[in-house]
């Protein structure tokens, strides 16, 4: 079973509302989006959605994530705590390609209380659909793993 596209998805409370929009976009275009909640507004702690999305990735159940919370910084500092984890937090589209191009990022985090929905749908359809360039960049994203150890 291939798992290329297969795309986890998670927030904190406060990007409850952007992450139905985000998993109704992406389903539309024929992604099979694992939205692993939460399913309430009940005040929540971002680490913990950071860490259950990343072990989808580091296990091969998905191969791309997105994860939200207010700011989409602590989010994205939890799940980059996970080996093997390349997250980045993106507020325009120009970041959201280089992370795949150059830094192969595999998360990529928004900031609900940043970003309007519209663009965060445009920041997801670019970091979905841009691809690492390899070449002189693989060594950099290397030299990143080896920090991990
Ligand atoms: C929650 O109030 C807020 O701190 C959280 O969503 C996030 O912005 C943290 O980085």
């Amino acid at each position: 079973m291939t798992t290329n596209n297969r795309i986890v998805i998670s927030s904190d409370h406060t990007a409850i509302q952007m992450r139905r929009a985000i998993v109704n976009h992406l389903s539309k275009q024929g992604w099979v989006v694992v939205d692993i909640g939460p399913t309430t507004e009940e005040s929540t702690d971002y680490p913990r959605h950071a860490w259950e999305a990343a072990q989808r990735i580091v296990s091969g159940d998905c191969r791309l994530g997105i994860i939200l919370c207010g700011t989409g910084q602590g989010i994205m500092m939890a799940a980059n705590k996970v080996k093997g984890i390349r997250c980045g937090t993106c507020a325009d589209t120009y970041s959201a390609r280089m992370i795949r191009e150059h830094n192969d990022a595999n998360m990529l985090a928004i900031g609900a209380r940043v970003v309007g929905e519209g663009l965060a749908l445009e920041i997801v359809d670019t970091f979905l659909t841009a691809q690492f360039q390899g070449g002189r960049h693989s060594k950099r994203v290397e030299m990143i793993e080896k920090l991990e150890q």
